[in-house]
């Protein structure tokens, strides 16, 4: 099996800020309570008319310059993604499109704030069996448009962006390890409930507002500090290390709180992790593939350094990622 790594990353947020200020405008809530339970102080929003797939083109374009890679050269397109620019054709087909990359297969996939390592274990296995050379895997999110904005529950938690990287395969380093799990038992706790052939689009569904995201956030709380521990741990254990040796933890940004102690159950200290979730907030299967970007470009990872990725979310779907850089 050949080895795997990241040749290029990008990312793109949309310009417009959203402020824990602006919500308290909007919801009984404060910046007080926004910041002390989830650490999120702003949050990127869409334009009118800009959709997931406008994201993650330009994202695509950021990460294949970092790459030096053309489109032409690629060989698969995924998308992780749970907002879609519309059911079908997938958000791949249409960066595709934009980015003119004809050589390449694409499709999207729905793993919720797990996607991007989930795209990131389908094409490391394809281009290891020597299947493809390359790949471009993008986590890209509009969340703001199945965000209920009279919910205080959610609507403060959720943001919009895209980050994109390119895979091939490697001499040295790379993909170290990758764990991928999922608990369908407890599918019920974040879901949109309509929307699909369950409960298709009716003027019902669109007043009872079930066209929004729905989430058990106490119960899922405990789930994601439990989850996320054990799949770190198990990506760590499979590529014959010990958490001391991690350079950089990355985690899926959906609350500082649980971010904090997932790093002390796996007793990696506060100046290894990577944070950006107090300017952006949660953005689903973009979290993990911005921070990504954000930490290359400032310098935070270098050649050489130990990278874990640890993500979880609806579904309930996990997948961790350990790469030497
Ligand atoms: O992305 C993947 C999956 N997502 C997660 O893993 C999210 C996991 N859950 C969480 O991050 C947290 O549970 C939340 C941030 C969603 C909520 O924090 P919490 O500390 O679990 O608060 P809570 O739901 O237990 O609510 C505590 C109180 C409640 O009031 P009472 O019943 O104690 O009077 C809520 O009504 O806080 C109230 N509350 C708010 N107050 C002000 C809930 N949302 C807000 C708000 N502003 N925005």
């Amino acid at each position: 099996m050949r080895k795997v790594g990241i040749i290029g990353t990008g990312e793109y947020f949309p310009k417009k800020v959203l402020t824990n200020f602006d919500l308290s405008q909007m919801v009984d809530t404060s910046d007080e309570w926004i910041t002390t339970r989830t650490g999120i102080k702003e949050r990127r929003i869409v334009a009118k008319n800009e959709a997931t797939s406008d994201l993650a083109i330009k994202a695509s374009r950021e990460a294949l310059v970092d790459a030096g890679l053309k489109p032409g050269e690629i060989d698969l397109i995924i998308v992780a993604t749970t907002t879609p620019d519309m059911p079908f054709p997938s958000v791949a087909c249409l960066v595709q499109r934009a980015i003119e990359a004809p050589r390449a297969a694409c499709f999207d996939v729905q793993a919720a704030c797990a996607g991007f390592i989930y795209g990131i274990g389908i094409a490391q296995q394809f281009i290891a069996g020597g299947v493809y050379n390359n790949a471009l895997v993008i986590g890209a999110e509009v969340l703001s448009s199945i965000t209920d904005w009279k919910d205080r529950n959610t609507c403060v938690l959720f943001g919009d962006g895209a980050g994109a990287c390119v895979l091939a395969a490697v001499k040295s380093g790379g993909i170290l390890a990758t764990y991928l799990g999922s608990d369908g038992s407890n599918a019920d706790l974040l879901m949109v409930p309509a929307g699909g052939s369950r409960q298709p689009a009716s003027h019902e569904t669109v007043n009872k507002r079930l066209h929004y995201i729905k989430m058990r956030g106490n119960e899922l709380f405990k789930l994601a500090v439990n989850i996320m521990t054990k799949a770190a741990a198990e990506v760590i254990k499979k590529a014959n290390l010990k958490s001391e040796d991690i350079d950089l933890f990355i985690p899926h940004q959906a609350n500082i709180r649980i971010i904090q102690l997932v790093a002390k159950k796996l007793k990696i200290p506060e100046n290894k992790i990577y944070l950006n979730i107090d300017k952006y907030g949660n953005t689903s299967s973009a979290s993990t593939a911005t921070a990504l970007c954000e930490a290359v470009k400032v310098g935070r990872i270098k050649r050489g350094d130990l990278v874990l990725l640890d993500t979880f979310g609806a579904g309930l779907v996990w997948g961790a990622c350990l790469i030497k850089w």
